[in-house]
């Protein structure tokens, strides 16, 4: 009988984590200056002028279709769903955030693999716990919002994409070995503005999985690869 002994370690582990809970600042409500210059390398343009406000955790899935029933053709891409976890609080903190941050997403995609409960058990060992909102297309647009927080409004970033880089070659290639998607500069160019919160450039960074198959070779109509990265969410000094 694995299953009480499972039940007791989650309660163990959700009795710890309520009192180290109490502890961190609300989400949003500190700068995260230590953070900022931990932001993982890339050749995207940088945020100039501007502040770091969040690094979440995504995790969820990578939307196609293969609607036209063409076995060489490539699937499309559709969007993408992800629950949007708080990193940025804990690792602004902690000493170790720059051996973490490479590690994250691997292991969060590589836990959700075997279902929701194991990926609780490390946000909450870690401190990751808290579920700020998420990710999702509004129509065609990259949607970011952080529904969950206490701030008013909430933040949201609608943005589109306006550079991008291959994945190192040290990311996790996802559960399946898809590969890793690209890592993204992506920043609202409305006019006026769709966002607002204080938010309107995201980098997806450290991403694991999500790749789409070369063709649509025994492919779904649908389908849907999961996938785990980092966003990080900048928005104009306050
Ligand atoms: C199937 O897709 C391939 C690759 O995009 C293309 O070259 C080919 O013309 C398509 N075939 C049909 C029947 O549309
Ligand atoms: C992606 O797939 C999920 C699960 O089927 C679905 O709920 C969601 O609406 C899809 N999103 C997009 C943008 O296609």
């Amino acid at each position: 009988m694995l299953f009480p002994t499972f039940s007791t370690a989650v309660m163990a582990f959700a009795a710890f984590t309520s009192t180290v809970d109490a502890l961190p600042p609300r989400p949003g409500t500190t700068t995260l200056s230590n953070l900022a210059k931990k932001m993982p390398t890339n050749t995207l343009p940088a945020p100039t002028g501007l502040e770091l406000k969040y690094v979440l955790l995504g995790v969820g899935t990578q939307n196609y279709t293969c609607l036209t029933n063409n076995a060489t053709a490539a699937p499309d891409t559709t969007g993408a769903t992800a629950k949007l976890y708080d990193l940025g609080t804990r690792l602004n903190s902690d000493p170790l955030a720059q051996w973490k941050i490479p590690a994250i997403s691997g292991l969060a995609l590589s836990l959700s693999a075997f279902g929701t409960w194991q990926l609780d058990m490390y946000l909450m060992a870690e401190g990751y716990n808290q579920w700020l909102g998420n990710h999702f297309f509004t129509l065609k647009v990259p949607t970011f919002s952080l529904y969950k927080t206490k701030s008013t409004p909430h933040p949201l970033a609608m943005v589109s994409k306006q550079a991008d880089q291959d994945a190192p070659k040290t990311a996790c290639q996802g559960t399946k070995g898809e590969g890793a998607v690209k890592w993204l500069y992506l920043v609202d160019q409305s006019v006026p503005e769709l966002s607002q919160g204080g938010v309107n450039t995201v980098y997806r960074l450290e991403t694991a999985g999500g790749n789409k198959p070369a063709t649509c070779q025994g492919q779904k109509q649908y389908f849907e690869v999961p996938y785990a990265a980092q966003y990080w969410v900048y928005g104009p000094k306050a």
